[in-house]
């Protein structure tokens, strides 16, 4: 079978040139919220989460991680034609800020946004490494 293939060097929050309803598969792997090798990449892209993490208000930066993401939910449930498919790669954290030792639950805070805007969900693939 031959395949083209267009390759888009961007911002995955603004899709702009992949028109509605014109694709069949998303597969992605974002920065993992609270996970603290992508601390920089979320940093970056807004200063409000760099204060956060300075500070030790670990909530308000998961919440804003998460807030950075909920734009590119919203562009692969535009761009998916009605009953495909979109698989997202995401691990939840365990961090230690101060003397507050938790879980931040990636999967469940996608999957109930993704549930939200329209999604179905299927079951997970669960990866022990
Ligand atoms: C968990 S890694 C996935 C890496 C990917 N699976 C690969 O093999 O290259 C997350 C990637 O998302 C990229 N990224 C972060 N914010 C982005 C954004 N707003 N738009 C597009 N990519 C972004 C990061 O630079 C990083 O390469």
């Amino acid at each position: 079978m031959k395949t083209t293939h267009k390759i888009f060097y961007q911002d995955a929050r603004e899709l702009k040139q992949i028109p509605s309803e014109s694709v069949d598969l998303v597969v992605t792997s974002p920065p993992y919220p609270m996970i603290g090798m992508w601390d920089q990449v979320f940093g970056s892209q807004n200063s409000a989460i760099q204060r956060a993490l300075k500070t030790g208000d670990a909530k308000q930066a998961y919440e804003l991680m998460h807030e950075l993401l909920r734009p590119v939910w919203d562009e692969v449930f535009r761009v998916l034609k009605d009953n495909r498919f979109a698989c997202i790669n995401i691990g939840d954290a365990t961090r230690k800020t101060g003397d507050d030792f938790c879980l931040y639950p990636n999967h469940a805070n996608i999957l109930n946004y993704l549930l939200n805007i329209g999604f179905s969900a299927l079951p997970d693939i669960l990866w022990r490494k």
